[in-house]
């Protein structure tokens, strides 16, 4: 009995629903003090001055750091592979001088010992700023667009400023059916339950303790050793537990370096908890992004051009650039393709990878552009894409390693009830309700990065798998279990599993939808060795029933060796062990891509089918149904795959019709700082939600045949929901949330 493709319950989910599952914040740590940081309240300019002495005074305070008294710190180059900040720029370094780059910039910061007298004691901190005119408006700043200048860093960059193949222009020329249209998806924050927080221990030797959010622990420890000068070795990060990240923790923020300089100044261990409010501020969000698409295509509906311009905000310290570009040059069979992609920098903080990033920003625009040339050729959506469907990667010249994607789109249609939609915008109606069935296609790299692990069989017959790998809610911590159990014979109630630990061996962020397949090979070959060193002690030991078998010929099952031909022939790990008095037996294993790498084109598939309804008097959208199909390759726990696709999805129905970050341009201030204001979906606006996986067999990416399932889900939602919209309507919202004032 195989664990592996069974729905196995989270097995960390009772302590996460006792409350006992610690996150970052919740640490009981002896002597430990708070701190509140000071934000600026210019958005460009110079800290002139501070009037710190009623802060100092105020009761329980112990410090007031500012950059005037702050230890500099070396901030030693990063470890290009231990990082996921952008080539280009370095970090914000955070009381280091006195530069504000943006509005609510961390100036200074108050350590009491109550986080109470922090925060009234912040309030009490005087600043007076220099201030300088800054760039806060998207639209007047777009005109100092630029091209990345990763370009230059990376001769094959993942996503270049500039790509062309073919003709486009002239393929422009020849099209009977052109399209040409402008989409804007706005900045949007993640909200994960978890906000932000991070605890500093400085040991009496130096070395230092951190707790901290985090989806890459190994990362984090690499960019605090760099800050401070110190070895990998004499930093420990711990984050075995991640209430919710969607990429927002996949980068070491400034708060966490600044948590361990403060603890260092004041001597005591240290939280630095983010508020709600101030994890709109300096922990990354989703750049607004413009994007023009011109699409033209014979009459028959075959693409003969496309061209996909996008153009993105950063900081004016950091250029984060995403894939928003990237499905535009390998969805679909094109010859003629041109992308082009630019920032704009702007005085805010660095945004950052926000799930799916890019690729769902790009299927917006995409994947609407697409619905517009199907209405305009009178097709329907769905044959439009077949009729361009990719059978290699036009971008890579590469075969898929496997691509299931018209299977999604057969799928899909047939569970909505795709033949029931009459084409007519606005022809479809449920009593006095507009009914619109809209549909786009999702897709999303299936990664891999070489990883390690190790497991130890131990005297009782357990087994505990450990990597430094966050769990921030895909279930790793099952899914790992899994795999160990299905390759030592051993029930998964058996494995348990630390991970979260520095100290543990090697993982990748847990970005990109790779952990699975990175990380999932080192277990199983972890796994296997310590099954295979039991098995050969069992062989060798004249005391056991399996004395002088060949190995070939031993079974596991239910942790008890035996001989394939003669089940009555063994014993258990545990007593195999104990009569040996061997405390554990080891794997340790590390797996990586290969070779296939450059002979395959390794990507997700899958199709969203939509059915909203619009209010004709009030104009609201409700979505009723969500039909989600999906091909990953092999499913590795169908219970917390569907979790994933579920989150995935509302996550899309967020960003159709919800999820806007408001800044006031002449401030630069974020105006919806908060869950009230910050609509994210509700109990309430999910509707039946559907999402399925199609039988898929992956046979390149990695031995245990599964592809990343964490982005796909999101990626084009949001292009189904606002294609419904369309058909319900007649009215095209090209730019996001699609909210009421959009459909008069
Ligand atoms: Mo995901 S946005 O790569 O955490």
């Amino acid at each position: 009995m195989t664990s592996v493709g069974r729905p196995v319950k989270r097995i960390e989910g009772r302590a996460k629903v006792l409350g006992k599952a610690r996150f970052a914040a919740e640490y009981p740590i002896r002597g430990l003090v708070y701190a509140a940081p000071v934000l600026s309240t210019i958005p460009k300019g110079r800290v002139t001055g501070f009037d710190l002495a009623a802060a100092q005074a105020a009761p329980g305070v112990l410090a007031v750091i500012t950059h005037l008294n702050a230890p500099k710190l070396p901030y030693l180059p990063q470890t290009p592979t231990l990082s996921a900040d952008p080539k280009i720029g370095h970090p914000l370094r955070a009381l280091q001088d006195d530069r504000v780059l943006f509005d609510r910039q961390y100036v200074a910061v108050v350590v009491a010992d109550t986080l109470e007298r922090a925060e009234a004691a912040a309030a009490l901190v005087k600043v007076t700023y220099q201030a300088e005119p800054a760039a806060l408006s998207f639209a007047a700043e777009k005109r100092r667009a630029f091209a990345p200048n990763e370009a230059r860093l990376d001769p094959q960059p993942e996503n270049p400023s500039d790509y062309q193949r073919g003709d486009p222009d002239a393929g422009m020329v020849k099209a009977a059916a052109r399209i040409d249209a402008t989409y804007v998806v706005p900045t949007e924050h993640h909200n994960p339950i978890e906000p932000h927080a991070t605890i500093a221990v400085w040991s009496p030797a130096g070395t230092l303790t951190l707790y901290d959010k985090s989806q890459w622990p190994v990362s984090v420890r690499s960019q605090v050793a760099r800050a401070f000068g110190l070895q990998a070795g004499s930093v420990r990060v711990l984050a075995p537990f991640v209430g919710g990240g969607f990429g927002g923790a996949g980068r070491a923020w400034p708060h966490v370096i600044l948590t361990a300089l403060v603890a260092r100044a004041v001597k005591r261990p240290v939280k630095f908890s983010l508020s709600r409010e101030q994890m709109y501020g300096t922990v990354g969000f989703r750049p607004h992004t413009e994007q023009r698409v011109r699409l033209g295509a014979d009459a028959g509906g075959k693409l003969l051009s496309l061209v996909h311009e996008a153009t993105a905000q950063t900081s004016t310290y950091e250029e984060y650039a995403e894939a928003t570009l990237h499905p535009a040059r390998m969805l679909y069979a094109c010859d003629n393709v041109r992308t082009t992609y630019r920032l704009v920098g702007m005085n805010v903080s660095t945004p950052t990878f926000m799930r799916g990033p890019g690729e769902a920003t790009g299927a917006f625009a995409l994947e609407s552009a697409m619905d517009e040339l199907a209405v305009r050729l009178n097709l329907d959506p769905v044959e439009l894409r077949l009729r361009n469907h990719a059978e290699a990667d036009p971008e890579k010249k590469l075969p898929w390693s496997s691509k299931s994607l018209r299977q999604c789109y057969a799928d899909g249609a047939e569970r909505i009830g795709w033949t029931r939609r009459t084409p007519a915008p606005g022809s479809m109606r449920d009593g006095r309700l507009l009914v619109g069935l809209g549909m786009a296609t999702a897709v999303y790299p299936a990664n891999r990065t070489a990883s390690s692990a190790k497991v130890l069989l131990l005297a009782d017959g357990s087994a505990v798998v450990h990597s430094s790998s966050s769990d921030m809610g895909p279930g790793t911590y099952t899914s790992m279990a899994q795999v160990a159990a299905d390759a030592l014979g051993l029930d998964v109630s058996r494995v348990r599993v630390e991970i979260g630990d520095t100290e543990y061996p090697f993982a990748p962020v847990q970005g990109g939808s790779q952990m699975m397949a990175s990380l999932g090979p080192a277990v199983m070959l972890s796994a296997q060795e310590a099954r295979r060193k039991a098995v050969v002690l069992a062989l060798s030991d004249r005391r056991s029933p399996l004395y002088g078998l060949d190995p070939a010929g031993v079974t596991v099952q239910g942790g008890r060796l035996f001989a394939a031909g003669d089940p009555s022939r063994g014993e258990t790990y545990a007593a195999l062990l104990a009569r040996l008095k061997v405390a554990s037996v080891e794997g340790h294993q590390t797996s990586g891509p290969g070779s296939e790498k450059d002979r395959y084109s390794f990507w997700s598939f899958g199709a969203h089918f939509v059915e909203v309804t619009v209010d004709p008097d009030v104009l609201e959208t409700r979505v009723r149904r969500v039909v989600s199909s999906l091909a990953v390759g092999r499913v590795i726990n169908p219970r917390i795959a569907h979790s994933q696709a579920l989150g995935g999805v509302i996550g899309g129905l967020g960003m159709a019709l919800l999820e806007e970050t408001r800044r006031d341009d002449r401030y630069g201030r974020v105006t919806n700082a908060n869950l009230s204001e910050y609509l994210v979906p509700v109990n309430a606006d999910v509707p039946r939600l559907e999402p399925a996986y199609v039988e898929e067999v992956e046979p390149y990416l990695n031995p245990l045949g599964g592809k990343g399932l964490g982005e796909l889900p999101i990626v084009g939602v949001a292009a189904a929901v606002a294609n419904a919209v369309y058909h319900a309507t007649g009215k095209r919202v090209r730019d996001l949330p699609i909210g009421i004032e959009k459909l008069l």
